[in-house]
């Protein structure tokens, strides 16, 4: 008989947005005639920019023509894709990327889970309070959790407080932990990261042989200078840092195209710390 992943019982209300919208819904039909600013999902609001609309025009008819016609893609992303990126978006801030690091998937939201299928399910996970729910539901469902507590808290998982008595920064754990969520600039706080801080983590993660999951999904929108926009401008976070980044949030949102980023030093060994496990085409630590 088919069995069902028990897991998936354990959240607590569903995933987070359909929650948001269940009781958005029912009060807007209490209340017909209150105005109601929605602070749940972050929806899209501005049309897209000109050079993102010719560029789409321009690929759609690319596939009418028998010349220009592309069919399957490489899995990890069209080469000029990834050099772009590894040029603009990396190597000009210093970071050690190269295009074979950088992986090309269709979304950010669903990497933050598929990523989970390479590791172990034994490995310890942290992640911030409060943090982007995704990485928290997805770990629940592929069963790296226990039950949901009265305090909303499931068994299992390592909660680092951040709010303003620490300055919306996370305090690096005494103990050990395998896996780290970190988001910078922060959802659903805002909060940047120093040079400084991003250093202390990945200080932590090479010291423990932890693994840093660093979302970037909103780096576009940093404007001081002295702020890193990628943990691949902090030295040696090449061994011990996968990051994600998502094009939804600079200009092209609503389309789903992201990276991950990753280094090829993953393994410690200066091989591809995916190479020779099952996920060959992730020999890259950075994914978009
Ligand atoms: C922190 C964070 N990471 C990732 C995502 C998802 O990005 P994408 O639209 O590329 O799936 C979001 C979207 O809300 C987000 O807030």
């Amino acid at each position: 008989m088919a069995t069902i992943n028990d897991n998936y019982l354990k959240l607590k209300a569903g995933y987070l947005f359909p929650e948001i919208a269940r009781r958005v819904n029912a009060f807007a039909e209490a209340n017909p005639k209150a105005p109601i600013i929605k602070l749940g999902i972050g929806d899209v609001t501005e049309p897209l920019p000109e050079a993102c609309r010719s560029a789409m025009i321009q690929a759609v008819e690319d596939m009418g023509d028998r010349n220009s016609f592309k069919g399957y893609g490489p899995e990890q992303g069209y080469a000029w894709l990834r050099e772009k990126i590894a040029a603009h978006d990396f190597q000009a801030r210093g970071c050690e990327i190269d295009s074979g690091e950088i992986f090309i998937s269709d979304g950010s939201k669903c990497d933050c889970g598929n990523i989970l299928d390479i590791f172990g399910d034994d490995n310890t996970i942290a992640v911030t309070d409060p943090v982007y729910p995704v990485y928290v539901d997805t770990n629940v469902m592929a069963g790296h959790t226990g039950s949901c507590g009265e305090n909303g808290e499931y068994a299992g998982l390592t909660y680092l407080p951040i709010n303003a008595s620490n300055d919306f920064t996370a305090q690096i754990p005494s103990q050990k932990v395998d896996l780290i969520y970190l988001c910078f600039p922060n959802n659903p706080t805002g909060a940047v990261a120093s040079k400084r801080h991003l250093q202390d983590w990945v200080s932590y993660a090479k010291a423990h042989g932890s693994i840093i999951l660093f979302d970037a999904a909103y780096e576009a929108f940093i404007t001081d200078p002295a702020i890193p926009h990628s943990i691949y401008e902090i030295g040696g976070a090449r061994d011990c840092a996968i990051e994600f980044r998502s094009f939804r949030k600079c200009g092209v949102y609503g389309h789903p195209l992201r990276l991950h980023g990753g280094s090829q030093n993953l393994d410690g060994q200066g091989q591809g710390w995916f190479t020779g496990r099952t996920l060959e085409t992730l020999e890259s630590a950075a994914i978009y």
